[in-house]
C-alpha cells in the first residue's frame, strides 16, 4: 500500500504554482464527443481523475494526443453508447459522456455511476435522468443498468430541484444539438461552468447566461472543435491558502485566479489575515496572534465551495474559540473529523451537516485512511502542522485531485515522502 508519511512542524514558504481545475478539464474531455474536429487542451492537470476520462474517451472511440503541453483530443464518427462499468464504477464524473453520447447517438447504456464516498450513500442522478427525459429521452433500468434512447433530443425547459454543477454542465451539453431553444433554471453558476460555456460557444454553439441561475440555450446542427485552456484550480488555490494560514506561512501562490476565491479570501479579511493579490498570484503575508474561531456555512458558488471545507475545518482547530462548521451541500463531507479529533482536535458532531470545534488544540501525527479527495488533502494539512509523523494511506484519493502533490509540498517546506 502507498503511503504519504509526513513530519509535521516544519517551516513552509516560498512559493507554489496552481494547477488546471480538475472540476473542468473532467468536462471537457466527454465535451470533445461533440465537437466533429480536433480539440486541442492547454493547462489539464496530469491527475488520476483525468487519465480516468481519457481512457474511457479512448474506450469510447475517441483518439488521444499528448504533445508536450498539449492534449488533442478527436471524437470518433461512430461513438461506443455503452460505458463499462470498469470506468463507471471508479468516476462519478463518468455520467458526463452521456449526454455528449445521447447527442450524438441518441443512446446510452451505462451503471449507477460511483466512485466517490461523499453525498448520501449512492450519490443521486436524478437530476440527471429528469433532465433528459424532458428533452424526450426514454429511460429504462434493468439488469444493472441505465438504458436511455431518443430518436433526437428536443429542448425543454427544465428547473433544477437542487442546485447542480455536473447536473447543470451535462443538459448544457445535451442542449448544444437539441432542436430549438433548452431553459434552464436554478443552474449551478461555478465558474467551470462558465469556462465549459465558452469552450462550447468557441465551437459553435450558441449558450447565454452561464454564470447565472438561468442558461439558454439555442440547438445547433453540429460543433466543431477549438482549442482550449483549462482555467487554474480555485480549489487548489484556496487549499495552499489555507494550508498557509495553518503553518502561519508566508506562501506566494501563482498562476491562480484569485477572483474566483472572494468567499475565502472575504473570511480571511475578517478574521485578520494578511494577504496580497495579484493577476495571477496571492501572498501571504501575515496573521493574527490568535487566529479567530469563524463559523462557517458552506453554500454554491459564489459562497463558501463545500470542497474546502475540509481544509478550512482543519484550520479552525487551531483557532482560538468555538468554531461551527455547517456542511450544507453533503451529508457525509464531515466524517473525516473523527480523524482530527484523534489527531486531538476538539470536535463535537451535531448531526451529519454540523461539527461544532473549540480551538486552540495541538495535534499529534496518527496513522489515518482517506475516504475522499478534499479529506485527504485536509489530512496532509493537519500532518503537517501537527508533532511527529503522520502515515496516510489510500491516497489515490488525494492523487485522483492534486497533481505531484508531496513534490510540489516538499518544495515549498513540508516535510513529505511518497512510500511503499
Ligand atoms: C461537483 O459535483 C464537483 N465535482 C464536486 O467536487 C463539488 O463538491 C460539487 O460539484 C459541489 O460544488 C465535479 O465537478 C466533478 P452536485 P456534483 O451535483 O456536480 C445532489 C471534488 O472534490 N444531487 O452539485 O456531482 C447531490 O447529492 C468534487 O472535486 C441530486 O440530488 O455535485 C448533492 O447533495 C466532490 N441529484 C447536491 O445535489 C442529482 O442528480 C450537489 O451535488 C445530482 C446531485
Amino acid at each position: 500500500m502507498i503511503k504519504f508519511i509526513i513530519q509535521g512542524g516544519k517551516p513552509i514558504g516560498g512559493e507554489i504554482a496552481v494547477g488546471g481545475a480538475k472540476n473542468e478539464a473532467i468536462k471537457l474531455i466527454p465535451a470533445a464527443l461533440l465537437s466533429n474536429s480536433p480539440v486541442i487542451v492547454r493547462n489539464m492537470p496530469d491527475i488520476e481523475d483525468c487519465k480516468r476520462c481519457l481512457e474511457l474517451f479512448q474506450d469510447l472511440g475517441g483518439t488521444v494526443e499528448h504533445t508536450g503541453e498539449e492534449v488533442i483530443l478527436t471524437a470518433p464518427a461512430e461513438i461506443k453508447t455503452t460505458l463499462e462499468p470498469k470506468f463507471a464504477n471508479k468516476l462519478r464524473a463518468s455520467i458526463m459522456f452521456v449526454a455528449p453520447m445521447l447527442a450524438r447517438s441518441g443512446k446510452a447504456v451505462f451503471p449507477h455511476p460511483g466512485g466517490c464516498v461523499i453525498g448520501a450513500g449512492i450519490r443521486p442522478i436524478d437530476l440527471f435522468t429528469d433532465g433528459f427525459a424532458s428533452m424526450g429521452v426514454d429511460i429504462d433500468f434493468s439488469d444493472g443498468l441505465y438504458h436511455l434512447s431518443t430518436k433526437k433530443l428536443k429542448a425543454c425547459n427544465y428547473f433544477f430541484t437542487t442546485v447542480s454543477v455536473t447536473g447543470t454542465e451535462s443538459m448544457m451539453m445535451a442542449a448544444t444539438m437539441a432542436e430549438g431553444t433548452t431553459t434552464l433554471k436554478n443552474c449551478a453558476m461555478e465558474p467551470e461552468i462558465q469556462a465549459l460555456a465558452e469552450h462550447l460557444n468557441n465551437c459553435g454553439a450558441r449558450i447565454t447566461g452561464a454564470g447565472t441561475p438561468t442558461i439558454t440555450i439555442e440547438g445547433v446542427t453540429g460543433l466543431a472543435g477549438a482549442p482550449v485552456s483549462v482555467i487554474p484550480d480555485r480549489l487548489e488555490t484556496g487549499t495552499f491558502a489555507i494550508l498557509a494560514a495553518a503553518a502561519r506561512a508566508k506562501l506566494k501562490i501563482t498562476r491562480c485566479h484569485p477572483g474566483h476565491l472572494d468567499s475565502l479570501l472575504t473570511i480571511f479579511k475578517k478574521m485578520g489575515i494578511i494577504f496580497e493579490t495579484g493577476p495571477d498570484w496571492i501572498q501571504m503575508i501575515s496573521y493574527p496572534e490568535k487566529i479567530p474561531a469563524y463559523n462557517l456555512k458552506t453554500h454554491e458558488y459564489p459562497g463558501f465551495p463545500t470542497d474546502l471545507q475540509s481544509p478550512f475545518t482543519v484550520l479552525m482547530t487551531q483557532a482560538h474559540g468555538t468554531s461551527l462548521i455547517h456542511e450544507t451541500i453533503y451529508e457525509r463531507r464531515l466524517l473525516f473529523t473523527d480523524m482530527l479529533t484523534q489527531m486531538g482536535a476538539n470536535i463535537t458532531m451535531c448531526d451529519p451537516h454540523r461539527v461544532v470545534i473549540q480551538g486552540p488544540t495541538p495535534l499529534h501525527g496518527r496513522s489515518l485512511t482517506s475516504p475522499d479527495l478534499r479529506a485527504g488533502i485536509s489530512m496532509i494539512i493537519a500532518g503537517a502542522i501537527a508533532s511527529g509523523k503522520t502515515e496516510i494511506d489510500n491516497i489515490y484519493q488525494i492523487e485522483r485531485g492534486y497533481e505531484q502533490i508531496d513534490t510540489r509540498l516538499r518544495a515549498i517546506g513540508v516535510d513529505i515522502v511518497r512510500s511503499e
